[in-house]
């Protein structure tokens, strides 16, 4: 009895009364207090630690009987899209965060808290109403700290006020290859512009004191993903020290100097090993060269892939199992260094197999120890002990008018102006201007909004602008002409002939992750087409390319009379490229990436082929003109 009354820290008092466990004291130190709860906790309590779990799989009473009461989960993540409460409105978020919350709270017999996590990498889109800022490909083509940190704060207000505290971002992912369908992901090609804006991002988000964060945020994807095989994500990665350390390296460096509360390690194989089972990345290079001492967090699935490669893209799962089991499987991750388990779905097996891996000596316990303490240690830091439950949001804090201005803002930075003859930019403010193309805010927003794809075909886009109502909002409607199907050639070619100037938008469709991988990077065949019937009326033509990623399209470009790219803007992206076309703002953005001349010199990265042979850019690393 001694013993228990010992571990619950239930001590006397110099009055003979009981006091609270000094894991419970907010005045204490956090080492203190992660120190005397991790002492009072049970094998089982700390596997469960280790499980995160996604929201969807937490339908029913007995979900939860058995995720927060049984296996006792540490954390908990929305998948893409997916929501904790009723919709995905604010107060619906901030209340089904923390119903769970109090369910965790009610079920754990030490008061653990869960910590809540998801993804916000260009502004919280699963929230109804949040602002899409540009994605991170866009911001780079801004160079602009600043403003990569001013939209991390304004994105994580948001995240906060949901009772969401553990962001899945920035992506220190430095780009390589534009097949790969996470380009528009990263901060571009530059592994030091790349550094300072996820030093930046990591500032925004966590706020300037990494001892109390206002939400952890998380360097993604330890590390080199952004160069698989072919350009087919997750496909295994070959680099070498050198490229590790001059290329991948630095933005996850900028992020630990900064103090990122967590790094997430990447999907695939490096060299030959899992990611997930690499004790040279996740130890020898994440630990001890750049000094991290926050919570390592696998990626969607990865440890449970290492013995049946069931989760995530085709290229993962094809690869050859390394574990017998689960139990061999776990060992593998926590001795290379992996912490927390993005499980997703199927905690039991995974912290049943974290115990077994303990007990039968496979893994030594001080080795869980430290994770758990890295886990507990976030927590502490999070407030989640002393203030667990979010109040009540209130909903016109979603999207603020200031917020409306710095997405502006930052896509009329990023824009990016690379021809201009015939002196046609800045454009004159008089009609007729023809604004024709498939010019959506889908394909503004990108992958990542609203759903994992982008929001869904034939669903309304968060509010925003798109180029026509920008270019409308700019000139004056009467100024501006549009034709309703851009399909139709013989009406595009009577309106093309009809205007002053012709602004095609074309581009590509949202995507996310391997769906978004594309061995050509091709214009679809329907949109060139529209640019060729609009350039062969000799009306002066400006092409607007709202894209993720440079499109092999240098034989529109070299017929055009401008070219303009506008990335993956967001929702304010009609306004920025009316903005700068109409110079408003004047114009910027420098590309964060070589724009190859053709698809057999990708990969190809500062204006050289990754293979070492000779190519010419059509447009260089840095390239933008500011007309
Ligand atoms: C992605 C991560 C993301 C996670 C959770 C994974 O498939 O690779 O970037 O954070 O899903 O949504």
């Amino acid at each position: 009895m001694a013993v228990v009354a010992a571990a619950a820290g239930v001590a006397s008092g110099a009055n003979g009364g009981a006091r609270a466990p000094r894991y419970r004291d907010a005045t204490e130190p956090v080492p203190v207090r992660v120190a005397d709860l991790l002492g009072r906790m049970t094998l089982a309590e700390k596997a469960g630690q280790l499980a995160m779990i996604h929201v969807g799989r937490i339908r029913s009473e007995s979900d939860r009987q058995e995720l927060f009461a049984q296996d006792g989960i540490g954390s908990v993540l929305s998948g893409a899209g997916e929501v904790p409460g009723t919709d995905g409105s604010l107060i619906a978020w901030a209340r089904g965060v923390n119903d769970l919350q109090r369910y965790a709270l009610d079920h754990s017999r030490l008061g653990i808290p869960i910590v809540y996590g998801a993804d916000a990498t260009h502004g919280f889109t699963w929230v109804r109403g949040a602002e899409v800022y540009p994605q991170q490909l866009a911001l780079a083509a801004t160079r602009d700290p600043e403003l990569v940190q001013a939209i991390a704060a304004a994105t994580a207000r948001v995240v906060r006020a949901t009772g969401v505290r553990w962001v899945f971002g920035p992506v220190a992912d430095v780009s390589r290859d534009l097949r790969w369908g996470r380009y528009y992901e990263t901060f571009g090609e530059d592994p030091q512009v790349a550094a300072s804006l996820t030093e930046a991002a990591v500032r925004g988000t966590q706020g300037a004191d990494p001892a109390r964060p206002a939400a952890a945020a998380t360097a993604k994807h330890f590390v080199a993903y952004s160069q698989p095989e072919g350009g087919r994500d997750t496909a295994e990665v070959r680099t070498s020290p050198a490229e590790l350390d001059d290329v991948f390296a630095p933005p996850f460096a900028a992020g630990v100097r900064a103090g990122v509360a967590s790094v997430m390690n990447q999907h695939g194989w490096v060299n030959g090993t899992p990611t997930v089972a690499s004790k040279p990345l996740l130890t020898d290079l994440l630990r001890t060269r750049l000094d991290f001492d926050g919570v390592e967090l696998t990626d969607w699935g990865d440890v449970e892939n290492l013995f049946c490669g069931c989760q995530g893209a085709p290229a993962v799962q094809a690869m050859t199992r390394v574990a017998a089991d689960y139990e061999h499987a776990v060992a593998a991750a926590l001795n290379a260094g992996a912490e927390v388990s993005m499980v997703p779905d199927r905690a039991t097996e995974f912290t049943t197999a974290v115990q077994a891996a303990v007990r039968d000596g496979l893994v030594d316990v001080s080795k869980l120890d430290a994770a758990v303490a890295h886990i507990l240690t976030l927590k502490f830091r999070l407030g989640l002990f002393d203030d667990p439950y979010v109040p009540e949001p209130a909903p016109a804090s979603v999207r603020t008018a200031e917020d409306r201005a710095l997405a502006r803002r930052a896509a009329a930075e990023s824009i990016t102006v690379l021809k201009n003859t015939r002196g046609l930019l800045p454009l004159r403010r008089r009609g007729p201007v023809l604004v024709v193309g498939p010019d959506t805010l889908r394909r503004q927003d990108g992958g990542w909004t609203v759903q994992w794809q982008g929001v869904p075909a034939g669903t309304t886009a968060p509010p925003g602008v798109t180029v026509l109502q920008g270019v409308r909002a700019a000139i004056g409607a009467r100024n501006v002409r549009t034709v309703a199907n851009w399909r139709n050639d013989a009406a595009v070619r009577r309106a093309a002939s009809r205007a002053r100037v012709v602004l095609v938008v074309v581009g590509e469709e949202p995507y996310a992750e391997w769906q978004g991988d594309s061995a050509t990077a091709a214009l679809a065949a329907d949109e060139a087409r529209l640019v060729r019937v609009v350039e062969a009326t000799r009306t002066p033509t400006l092409l607007v390319l709202v894209s993720g990623r440079p499109l092999m399209i240098a034989p529109l470009i070299r017929n055009a009379d401008g070219f303009v790219m506008a990335y993956l803007p967001g929702s304010e992206g009609g306004s920025a490229v009316a903005d700068v076309l109409f110079g408003r703002v004047r114009a910027r953005g420098r590309l964060p990436f070589t724009w190859p001349a053709s698809i057999r010199d990708v990969p190809m990265a500062l204006n050289r082929r990754l293979d070492g042979r000779e190519a010419t850019p059509l447009f260089r690393y840095g390239a933008g003109l500011t007309p």
